[in-house]
């Protein structure tokens, strides 16, 4: 099985919409693909430029971003 691994973005200043159902064709970004599912992107702001680790498990407790937590799943 492929290790997962968080998505490593630079971001610019800005309104993020981070994917939260796993169904975006453009992740780590939220493309529409979650409507009729109930489940909403993670809105984030990002007020400076940096390079953030965004979950790709969707396991992490502190979501969209990585807390590591994907380590103790492989
Ligand atoms: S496409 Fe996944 S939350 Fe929007």
């Amino acid at each position: 099985m492929e290790p997962t691994k968080p998505y490593i973005v630079t971001e610019q200043p800005g309104t993020k919409y981070y994917c939260a159902c796993g169904g975006s064709q453009n992740m780590p970004y939220c493309d529409g693909a979650h409507k009729g599912t109930g489940i909403h992107p993670h809105k984030v702001e990002i007020e400076e430029e940096k390079t953030v680790a965004l979950c790709s498990c969707r396991n992490s407790a502190i979501l969209p971003f990585c807390d590591g937590t994907h380590k103790a799943l492989q």
